[in-house]
């Protein structure tokens, strides 16, 4: 088959998957041939032999299995990462949250950050590529995720600046912190999720019967362990709930916007 009857062949397969169809079929295709899309777009008129992995690829992609886990990577701020379904993929409003923490960091020497819910590693990883005189300490409670951000340190070459825990929330760590950061999971138990968010991890995505639960239990520990600062994402639905929850506590909680104009973070500051 010729390069461009394969790529409209297979992208009907995916018209209810995928907005861009075309663009999935080449990305997979590319992939397997070790070439670029365009390449394929150059040479749409030449005769090839699929691939022996393209049918089984297509078929994962056909039952919503995300792109990313079938190439084994994402991108997140410009980089590539590892990824497998023992985490959740990067989203790209995430890296808004990775700005807040720099931001915050920028104003201390030599601060003390720890991410809780680390998963592929991400946040810990563009905060050390950022920070370059911050500690960072990424806590997972999943060994399987923690594998995965590992991989992901040593690729991006700051393993040593990184010091990865297997636990739950801040146990294991007893060193003062500056900046408290976390993307845990936030969405409510009965909430229906979409078919690719299906393959994703339940642990990275289910925060609880109503959803805010780790974040109310972060908040806690925040007020409990005098740290500077504490930067979290959270659902776009989740505002009133944490502003009330932060008032009881006594502290006061400022908001972030993703891209869309949604409530999509917060982040609370010691009172000076
Ligand atoms: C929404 S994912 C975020 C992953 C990554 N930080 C990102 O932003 O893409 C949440 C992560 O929190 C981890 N997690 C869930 N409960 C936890 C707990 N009690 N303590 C530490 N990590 C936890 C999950 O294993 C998962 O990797």
């Amino acid at each position: 088959m010729r390069i461009k009857e394969i790529v409209v062949h297979y992208a009907r397969l995916l018209k209810d998957v995928s907005d861009v169809p075309q663009k999935e079929v080449m990305i997979l295709l590319a992939e397997l041939l070790r070439k670029e899309t365009s390449w394929l777009v150059a040479h749409g008129d030449e005769e090839i032999v699929l691939p022996p992995l393209f049918e089984e690829w297509m078929n994962r992609r056909t039952r919503y299995e995300p792109l990313e886990y079938i190439l084994e990577r994402a991108e997140f701020y410009a980089k590539t990462f590892y990824v497998d379904s023992n985490v959740l993929i990067p989203r790209p409003e995430t890296e808004l949250l990775v700005d807040k923490v720099v931001e915050e960091a920028r104003a201390l020497s030599s601060p003390v950050i720890v991410e809780i819910g680390t998963g592929s590693g991400i946040i810990a990883i563009m905060t050390a590529h950022l920070l370059p005189d911050a500690s960072i300490i990424a806590v997972d409670i999943s060994g399987e995720a923690l594998k995965v951000a590992k991989k992901n340190a040593r690729l991006h070459g700051v393993e040593d600046r990184i010091e990865f825990i297997e636990g739950s929330y801040l146990a294991g760590i007893h060193r003062s912190i500056d900046i408290l950061v976390s993307n845990p999971p936030y969405i409510a138990l009965n909430e229906p999720l979409g078919k690719g968010l299906s393959y994703e991890p339940s642990l990275a995505l289910f925060g609880g019967e109503k959803g805010n639960e780790m974040l109310c239990r972060i908040i806690d520990l925040y007020a409990q362990h005098e740290i500077k600062t504490l930067v979290c994402e959270m659902g776009y639905d989740q505002r009133i709930a944490l502003t009330c929850y932060a008032k009881q506590k006594g502290l006061e909680i400022e908001f972030y916007q993703d891209l869309a104009g949604l409530d999509r973070g917060f982040w609370i500051k010691e009172q000076k």
